[in-house]
């Protein structure tokens, strides 16, 4: 399937591992090029090296620029804009992707843990579209995936933190998307369930300690809740956000696909 992504101008944020790094690799090989945001810039770059194929930092083609920052400071997200447009001149794709939360017992979380996996995450992805859909909408063209979560939908007792944070970044992207429509900006967000990543390491760990149960014991809990029984790949992930950003599907605005081997309860 021919995506016509080729000369695409695209950002990723939380481009180093997982689903980010799985994103800008995808983008990459289209023929997109890829401005890539993480913190840890030894790591952004070794996640660029791979994606070249070649560990020379010098040989890092055009088609890749790293920016490194933290998407929870709002200066980053101005700078991620304005590295691209010195670069490339315009911006056309945005894989809103650096979020995370603390999981962990209700009534032992401290208020800090909510404002900062709603700073970071809910208004880290808000700033960005603020950003950048300017110039998207200047263009007449432009395309947003937000990659959210499936606990927006199905919120979990040990995950309120970043439940919550989901839950309203599903509402600003069907809100928003009425206002980018008019000048033919889609946003779209894709909801993970379990995804094989650092990160799924972490919430494992996490969700054991707040059930008072082993990692081990957690794993086989989690394992046993996707009716498909086994995680998502990153690159699943990937693939499903290119296509969004394709125009193959022109038409999809505003909505959110779930990614999650049959795990999202009800309907
Ligand atoms: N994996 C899952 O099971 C799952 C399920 C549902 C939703 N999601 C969502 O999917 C997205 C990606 O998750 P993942 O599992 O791929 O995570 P991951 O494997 O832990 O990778 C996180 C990436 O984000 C970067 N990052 C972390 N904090 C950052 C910050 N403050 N500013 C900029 N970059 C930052 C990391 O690099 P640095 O540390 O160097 O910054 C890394 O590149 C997240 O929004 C997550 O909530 C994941």
């Amino acid at each position: 399937m021919d995506l016509g992504l080729g000369g695409k101008i695209a950002i990723v944020t939380g481009a180093s591992a997982g689903i980010g790094l799985a994103c800008s690799r995808a983008l990459y090989m289209e023929g997109a090029s890829v401005v890539m945001v993480a913190r840890d810039s030894v790591r952004l770059q070794k996640a660029a090296d791979s994606i070249v194929g070649n560990s020379a930092a010098s040989e890092i083609p055009s088609r890749i620029v790293m920016v490194a920052g933290d998407m929870g400071d709002p200066a980053t997200s101005k700078t991620v804009v304005s590295t691209a447009l010195e670069h490339y001149g315009r911006i056309d794709i945005v894989i809103n992707n650096a979020g995370s939360a603390k999981a962990g017992a209700f009534f032992e979380l401290s208020e800090d843990v909510f404002t900062e996996a709603w700073n970071f995450k809910l208004l880290g992805y808000i700033r960005l579209v603020k950003e950048a859909a300017p110039h998207m909408i200047d263009q007449k063209d432009g395309r947003i995936v937000n990659i959210v979560g499936g606990a927006g939908r199905t919120p979990n007792p040990n995950f309120l933190a970043g439940s919550t944070a989901n839950a309203a970044l599903l509402n600003f992207t069907r809100g928003i998307s009425k206002e980018l429509a008019k000048s033919n900006v889609r946003i779209n967000a894709i909801s993970p369930g379990s995804t094989a990543t650092e990160r799924a390491e972490t919430l494992t760990r996490q969700h054991a300690q707040a059930s008072g149960i082993s990692y081990d014991e957690q794993k086989t809990l989690m394992n046993k809740s996707i009716p498909l029984g086994h995680l998502v790949d990153p690159d699943e992930i990937a693939s499903m956000a290119l296509l969004l950003v394709s125009d193959r599907v022109p038409s999809i605005t505003g909505t959110e696909i779930v990614i999650d081997g049959g795990q999202q309860p009800g309907v």
